[in-house]
């Protein structure tokens, strides 16, 4: 049993936002228990350096720089990454962005962007690593990072916390549509992690001290705490789970 509930060797896993942070945390994670990894974001100096530490660990890499939310690029660009790793069975939907704004300040376009990358691009990717899994034959697993504020309301996150609480939704309905495929959907709900993303935040003692309020356990994560729990749901542990939102947040949503 040791040696099979966490065996992910062999398996290929393509993950989105992998340059930095939670999603390159992830996809180091799913390369060190056995992936073969591609990867995806907009800058190509960060996902070089990712893919090269990952063939060190003697796994494949593959990568694709581009911007997700242009979504009638993302089947071309899934098929060209799973191409060069020779199939798919981990989808890690990890790319997203934030934009806080008062909401009597929000404009449109900032809440086009946020809910293109997090909530739209999130979709489509699904949809488009979806249909090969489903060609393919051999199930699969796809995980979405969304957050404690898909559960729960933050200030000036109003298109943020909208797109993750879509994203926890869209999860369900992948996984209801998809068993029959053997495909598991399911998500990841951190609470904050201290990454770029939350670096300016969490530079402000007030916003700090509030990051902790209703954290039982007064830690920040990092994004290594994010890992156990995608490895969790990419592997044989997690045959019996699908539909499942799985809160990493230090206890936040417990009161
Ligand atoms: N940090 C937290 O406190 C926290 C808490 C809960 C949930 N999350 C979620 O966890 C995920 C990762 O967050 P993080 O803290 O690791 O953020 P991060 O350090 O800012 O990294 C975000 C990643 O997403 C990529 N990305 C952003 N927009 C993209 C686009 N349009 N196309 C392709 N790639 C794009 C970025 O690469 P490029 O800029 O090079 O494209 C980067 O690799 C996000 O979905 C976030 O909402 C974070």
């Amino acid at each position: 049993m040791k040696e099979t509930l966490f065996n992910l060797q062999g398996k290929k896993a393509l993950v989105t936002g992998a340059g930095r942070g939670i999603g390159k945390a992830i996809a180091l994670g799913l390369a060190e228990f056995g992936c073969d990894v591609g990867l995806l974001a907009r800058t190509q100096a960060e996902l070089e350096q990712a893919a090269g530490e990952i063939r060190a660990m003697g796994r494949r890499a593959a990568f694709a720089a581009a911007d997700l939310s242009r979504v009638s690029d993302l089947a071309g660009l899934v098929d060209g990454l799973i191409q060069q790793l020779g199939g798919v069975d981990i989808l890690v939907n990890n790319a997203g962005i934030n934009i806080p704004q008062e909401s009597a300040q929000v404009t449109e376009e900032a809440w086009d962007r946020v809910v293109d990358i997090n909530l739209k691009a999130a979709f489509f990717m699904a949809q488009a690593v979806g249909r090969v899994m489903i060609a393919q034959g051999r199930g699969g697993r796809i995980i979405n990072i969304t957050s404690q504020t898909g559960q729960v309301a933050l200030i000036k996150r109003a298109a943020y916390c909208a797109s993750k609480a879509g994203l926890n939704l869209v999860t369900k309905v992948l996984a209801l549509e998809w068993a029959p495929h053997n495909i598991l959907v399911n998500a990841v709900a951190p609470t904050f992690i201290e990454t770029d993303f939350t670096r300016d935040m969490l530079a402000d003692p007030k916003f700090r001290d509030y990051a902790l309020a209703k954290n039982l356990l007064k830690i920040l994560g990092k994004p290594q705490d994010v890992v156990g729990a995608v490895i969790y749901l990419a592997a044989p542990a997690a045959n019996l789970v699908t539909g499942h939102v799985l809160l990493v947040d230090a206890g936040w949503t417990a009161h």
